[in-house]
């Protein structure tokens, strides 16, 4: 690791404990402290590298300190080009990444605002909703996350995030899409889409009868990379706009071309969005949001006004710019398709040998293995779970966890990985497996 000296992890964490809130938690029982990175790499302070399979959580699309980006920012610092500066002045960065984004979004949806985050563009969305219908009610779905704010959080499917007294007025949740673990006890072959009809039961029995908004991933990523049958979502937005709603799909996990159909997978499942929200993987590490609304919807909030301080800002929007360039010239898309084929494939196989894989799921590069104690029972293998991030950790791979119960891994690589990498991470999770059922 070159000349650097390292505070020792021990340190970090005695600081952590001792300053940070205590709801700031770790992966692995052994925390690494991650120093370095390149294109699917990340290095921690002894200098071990590590597979990135999890990029932050879901934010890096492009790679690690892809060349192009830096070379962009050298470029804005180098030449003192404004760094910052708020949307009420003009600036050509958020116009170039408005157009860009433009030409990727599903059609009819032609207005853009940036933010910071994604539950910040939740927010918006959820406001400019409320604001358009005059209605109050948002429905969203058990086991979804939608974010850390008020409004964000309200809509989150998750005891486990949720505050005590965090208010939950005027949202209210419809039956989880969650096909592995139905929640009415149905198989997919045979279920007529009864997940998608409680949407309608939900907003009869829990509202007025109208409501400002429905939001959904359109793969629940927190709840554990569940992926709806693209069926759903016709069915879903149609309900939504029969009691008046705008349709909101968060895709601030499942955005940039992740899930290896469009950059935008509203696009590709063809769901009749009113909204997009997005954000993580948009500006490959930066902190930038956006959302893409309709002209019918966004016009509703002429003479109101909206500000964001740092929404929109150059040093942002020039990253989610080369990003989106990135993307597109090296065809990161379909290399997200190909490559999460083959891990899926991969896995599938796996399920073969190790009955602790209860269910393999998702799209593209959003992929999630849950671990199960018994096929039978499905009973959550939480432990085991976070034992098995452990191990592959130690052979030098790095994953996510999700679901309720945390008992579903999560693989989500930067979408640039190549064929090789595939293979060796398949080749640790293999190993890791085997480990784990020795006990
Ligand atoms: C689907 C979804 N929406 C919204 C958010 C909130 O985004 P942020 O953490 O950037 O505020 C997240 C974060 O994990 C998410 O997964």
């Amino acid at each position: 690791m070159g000349q650097n000296k390292f505070r020792s992890n021990d340190e970090l964490i005695a600081f952590r404990k001792k300053h940070f809130l205590p709801t700031a938690g770790l992966y692995h029982k052994e925390p690494i402290q991650i120093v370095k990175a390149e294109g699917e790499y990340v290095w921690d302070s002894n200098g071990v590298r590590y597979l990135d399979a999890i990029g932050g959580i879901i934010c890096i699309s492009a790679g690690h300190n892809h060349p192009k980006i830096k070379d962009g920012i050298k470029n804005l610092l180098e030449k003192n080009m404004i760094q910052h500066t708020s949307t009420l002045y003009l600036n050509e960065q958020i116009i170039d990444a408005a157009e860009a984004l433009l030409e990727e979004a599903p059609e009819g949806l032609d207005r853009v605002a940036f933010t910071n985050s994604g539950s910040e563009a939740n927010e918006l969305a959820f406001m400019a909703a409320r604001h358009a219908t005059g209605e109050t009610m948002i429905v969203n779905l058990r086991h979804s996350y939608h974010g850390g704010t008020s409004a964000a959080l309200a809509s989150c499917g998750h005891g486990t995030w949720r505050f005590r007294a965090q208010p939950v007025a005027n949202t209210t949740s419809a039956m989880e899409p969650y096909c592995y673990r139905c929640p009415f006890g149905k198989v997919p072959t045979s279920c007529e889409f009864e997940c998608a009809k409680n949407v309608e039961t939900t907003i009869q029995t829990s509202t007025h009868g109208k409501i400002a908004a429905f939001v959904a991933e359109p793969v629940m990523g927190v709840g554990g990379f569940i992926a709806p049958k693209k069926e759903y979502f016709d069915l879903v937005a149609k309900i939504v706009h029969n009691y008046g709603g705008k349709y909101i799909s968060d895709e601030v996990q499942t955005g940039a071309g992740r899930c290896g159909q469009d950059f935008l997978l509203t696009k590709s499942l063809e769901i009749k969005a009113d909204v997009v929200t997005m954000a993580k993987g948009f500006g490959n590490g930066a902190a930038i949001g956006a959302v893409l609304m309709k002209t019918e919807v966004a016009e509703k909030m002429a003479g109101k006004s909206y500000f964001n301080t740092f929404g929109g800002d150059p040093y942002q929007t020039l990253q989610a710019k080369l990003t989106m360039d990135i993307i597109k010239e090296d065809k990161l898309v379909e290399n997200a398709k190909n490559m999460g084929k083959l891990i899926t494939d991969g896995l599938t196989q796996m399920m073969k040998k190790y009955p602790i894989m209860g269910d393999v799921r998702g799209r593209g590069l959003l992929l999630g293995i849950e671990l199960v104690k018994d096929q039978k029972t499905k009973t959550h293998a939480s432990d085991e779970t976070a034992r098995f991030m452990d191990i592959c950790k130690d052979k030098g791979l790095l994953l996510g966890k999700g679901g309720l119960m945390g008992n579903v891994v999560r693989i989500a690589p930067p979408i640039s990985i190549k064929k090789d990498q595939v293979h060796s991470m398949l080749e640790i999770m293999d190993q890791a497996f085997a480990e784990l059922a020795k006990g």
